[in-house]
């Protein structure tokens, strides 16, 4: 459903009672997506705030679900301003909600930047948000940033994976079955946001091993399907890449 036909926002239901809220903006040639995920229960929870600049029509597709003002947790995968850049604007607007993030990433920005404290989550930590369990993941450098974590739904299996699974273009699904790798490797070749870590192919791993069935990616469609797979595939996609740069001769330097 468009909620603003002026920023062209729109909020649809991903999985039961996860709804992406997403705004193209004209960042890259064809156009970009930035996603939030609103998750409903006695304690709603907002994955993503958006940049500050489109807060207003963020907000306004959360009503069509709650009040805003009800929201009770807000977070995001890690500091940028896509993530986090509207926090303040949604403390503002939701008195009782708790900004969340890697414990690391409190440490190092929100307690900072949040006008409230935040909650920091250590890796597999468990919280309740009503008749759902919400489980943390710390994934540092995957794919980017040292306070880099992932938010995944116990109930509905689904993997809030923020910029894994990056695709662009502005028009794609809410929601698709067809695999997202491609087009996501496609944006990996084009722009290299993959910190160079040691541990990406573990760290996957660990994600796989949660047997996803939906990827609520931050830019692009969602993706209902065989999670683990794709992140396996992810996985040895990167190692492939890895093994040819090693095979690369050194550079010489005079
Ligand atoms: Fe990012
Ligand atoms: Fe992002």
């Amino acid at each position: 459903m468009i909620t603003n036909q002026g920023t062209g926002t729109r909020i649809d239901e991903v999985a039961a009672g996860i709804y992406r809220i997403c705004t193209p903006l004209d960042v890259i040639p064809g156009g970009f997506t930035f996603n939030s995920y609103l998750i409903a229960d006695d304690e709603p929870l907002l994955f993503h705030t958006g940049y500050r600049k489109i807060f207003p029509p963020t907000l306004e597709a959360i009503g069509k679900v709650v009040p805003a003002a009800k929201l009770r947790w807000i977070g995001g995968s890690h500091f940028e301003g896509d993530e986090y850049g509207a926090l303040n604007d949604f403390l503002a607007a939701a008195p009782e909600a708790t900004p969340f993030g890697t414990e690391i990433g409190v440490l190092t920005s929100l307690n900072d930047f949040a006008s409230r404290p935040a909650r920091g989550f250590e890796d597999g930590e468990e919280f309740s948000i009503g008749s759902r369990r919400m489980k943390w993941l710390y994934t540092p450098h995957v794919p980017h940033g040292w306070d880099c974590g992932i938010l995944f739904d116990l109930s509905t299996k689904t993997l809030m994976c923020g910029d894994l699974f990056t695709q662009p273009g502005a028009n794609l699904p809410p929601l698709t079955e067809s695999e997202v790798l491609s087009a996501s490797e496609g944006m990996r070749g084009m722009m290299d946001y993959y910190a160079h870590s040691m541990r990406t192919s573990a760290i996957l791993e660990h994600l796989a091993s949660l047997q996803p069935s939906v990827l609520a990616c931050q830019h692009g469609s969602a993706y209902r399907g065989d999670g683990a797979a794709l992140i396996r595939e992810l996985a040895t996609t990167i190692e492939r890449g890895n093994a040819k740069l090693s095979e690369q001769p050194p550079v010489v330097t005079a």
